[in-house]
């Protein structure tokens, strides 16, 4: 299938996701000044220095990356999230109309995200199921990480979403949202765990398989795990980097899906820009000198540095 390629020049600019995001660093920054004993300075100082080190380990191919420190989380919940959970939303947007009728039928829709660290899709379901409203609907939201250290960013962003959901759709918008460490990494064990998710719709692996990106056994491994454990119909949403040096990532996560029983029913490059006002964290980018990713891929590149890709399992 030829990849199709999404510019979403007709979105107008809002403020959906860096307007929520500034609330949660708020919550953030307070916790860590309570659990850490630090001043708001040294907090900012510490997260400079975090993000500082998880942009370059992501530039070195995904090495050393912290998550398990606090401010490394909380940098992560500054520069990524607002852009990830974007993607999340664009790759199921296409898919809407098929969402919609799952709304109606059923009044559930059950996410599953592997790797979820922070909540990062849970943020672009919201999008997704209250602009516009969906429909009367409550999301079972499973997030599995293989550091349970996230579980402090998680249960902010899951409180904020929680409440938003209420609030935007009357009270017709419920989420049930739980995380929980993900015992073994790309083990078939996982497939034991597979009971949290309660037979998902949608499951999600947003730039995970690419930490692998030197093992391509554990992308297959991961990939079985999840495509052995859903129905036909549940969608497998993966979001990753088209990292261009070798080992070539797209190439080699294209040959996990055909590996793993997958098939892709649709393929997005990445848009130039993330349409979302970054001034509702003007403090924050002060503070943390640095500004939140909005673009993917390098200036002049025809091909695109991020892409979804929306899959089933094969019958
Ligand atoms: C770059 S973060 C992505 C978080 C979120 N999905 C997003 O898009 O913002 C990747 C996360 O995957 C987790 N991870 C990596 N391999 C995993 C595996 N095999 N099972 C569960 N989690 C994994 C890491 O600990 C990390 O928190």
């Amino acid at each position: 299938m030829e990849d199709s390629y999404c510019y979403p020049t007709h979105e107008r600019f809002d403020n959906f996701y860096f307007d929520r995001i500034k609330m949660m660093l708020d919550d953030a920054v307070a916790q860590m000044q309570i659990r850490m004993g630090w001043s708001l300075e040294e907090c900012n100082e510490q997260v400079c220095k975090e993000a500082d080190l998880l942009s370059k380990g992501y530039k070195s191919g995904r090495k050393n990356l912290r998550y398990d420190v606090l401010p490394c989380r909380v940098g992560y919940l500054h520069t990524y999230v607002g852009a990830h959970a974007y993607m999340f939303e664009l790759g199921l947007r296409q898919e809407s109309e098929k969402l919609r009728k799952r709304v109606r039928q059923h009044a559930t829709l059950k996410i599953a995200s592997v790797g979820g660290g922070p909540g990062t899709e849970l943020l672009g379901t919201l999008k997704l199921l209250t602009v516009p409203v969906m429909g009367r609907c409550t999301v079972v939201f499973r997030s599995w990480d293989v550091l349970d250290e996230w579980d402090d960013v998680f249960g902010i962003v899951a409180r904020h979403c929680s409440a938003d959901a209420l609030r935007a759709s009357r009270g017709q918008v419920q989420i049930d949202a739980q995380t929980r460490s993900a015992s073994s990494t790309c083990d078939i064990d996982f497939a034991d765990e597979f009971g949290f998710a309660e037979s998902p719709d949608i499951v999600s692996l947003q730039f995970v398989l690419s930490e692998h990106k030197n093992r391509p056994d554990d992308i297959v491994r991961l990939l079985q795990s999840v495509s052995y454990q859903i129905d036909h119909d549940a969608l497998v949403v993966v979001t990753d980097s088209n990292d261009q040096r070798p080992p070539y990532v797209r190439e080699m996560i294209n040959n996990a899906y055909s590996e793993a029983g997958l098939e892709p029913i649709h393929r997005v490059g990445i848009p130039r820009y993330v349409p979302d006002n970054r001034s509702a964290l003007v403090d924050y980018n002060r503070d943390f000198d640095r500004n939140p990713r909005i673009f993917f891929y390098p200036k002049g590149s025809s091909c695109p540095f991020t892409f979804v890709d929306v899959l089933r399992t094969k019958r």
